[in-house]
């Protein structure tokens, strides 16, 4: 008798399954991932644990990958990245992503944010900004940039106060080999937003990965170009980077931090990397 309701209960169960299932397909990696997440910050945790589960149960039961995908796609072909700024300077992200930033540098409380892809400075306003909110008075940002865009946001007191800009390649030997030196033993935080191709962010994956702090993040931005899932004519991009570093030791100091994708907008589409205690 119990067997037997045991036996229906699992196939009503699973019939249930299936038909939600092909509406809303498991996230299981991201709940798999939110299991394994630590912060640095335990009462920070616990607001933003919730807020992420929250957001990601909500995208299990209304939200199916494929209409992700094309959401994803219609906010790229609109260019909104393209035209959005931050305090008047131009910044090239998703605003999206952008406030999870603010999550992780509010949990993590970096001594040095490293930027690669300075442009016109608006995403480094932003960190100088976010630190200058929190307290972290003593806390810098160092951005680089083979190109200097940065004359209109040096005029401001917040990038004096708080950001080091650099005018070089972020893969000069000697420019990390000095931020290296600065950043040893702080808590860093890295974000790759420069050249997005797979050689060069490889590249800077090798160099700048060590540099960051076990529970700190390493942000490899735009992972969503060479159709992940905009862009397909792009061609190799961070994505295959990224695959490559994982499969060669990357995964030893590094998990995809999945929850970092909730806002369902994102550039960098399992391109949260967490660095994890030693
Ligand atoms: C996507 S933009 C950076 C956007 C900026 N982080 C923001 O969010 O507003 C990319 C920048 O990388 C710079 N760049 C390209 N190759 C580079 C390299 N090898 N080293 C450093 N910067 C590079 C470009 O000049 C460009 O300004």
């Amino acid at each position: 008798m119990i067997v037997g309701g045991i036996i229906v209960l699992f196939l009503v169960s699973n019939v249930a399954s299936f038909l939600v299932g092909s509406y809303a397909p498991s996230r299981s990696a991201v709940w798999d991932a939110i299991a394994r997440a630590g912060f640095t910050n335990r009462e920070t945790m616990q607001a933003t644990q919730a807020q992420t589960s929250r957001m990601l149960e909500q995208q299990d039961r209304i939200l199916p990958v494929d209409e992700q995908k094309r959401i994803m796609n219609m906010w790229n072909d609109l260019q909104v990245w393209d035209n959005t700024s931050f305090l008047g300077i131009r910044v090239m992200k998703n605003p999206m992503d952008l406030w999870m930033m603010q999550y992780i540098i509010s949990e993590v409380r970096p001594d040095y944010i490293v930027e690669t892809g300075t442009a016109a400075g608006g995403s480094a306003l932003y960190w100088a900004a976010t630190l200058d909110l929190l307290g972290l008075e003593s806390s810098r940002v160092i951005t680089m940039d083979i190109e200097d865009y940065t004359e209109a946001v040096a005029e401001r007191g917040l990038w004096r106060e708080y950001v080091e800009f650099i005018h070089s390649s972020s893969t000069d030997p000697e420019t990390v080999a000095s931020i290296a030196e600065r950043v040893a033993d702080k808590t860093v935080m890295v974000l790759l937003d420069s050249n997005h191709e797979a050689h060069h962010v490889l590249q800077e994956l090798r160099m700048y990965g060590p540099l960051v702090s076990p529970g700190s993040y390493l942000i490899v931005e735009d992972t969503h170009l060479d159709g992940i899932p905009v862009a397909p004519e792009w061609g190799p991009g961070p994505m295959t980077a990224l695959n490559e570093y994982l499969d060669t030791g990357g995964a030893e100091l590094y998990e995809q931090d999945f929850t970092r994708e909730a806002h369902v907008l994102t550039q960098n589409p399992g391109g949260w990397l967490r660095r994890k205690s030693q």
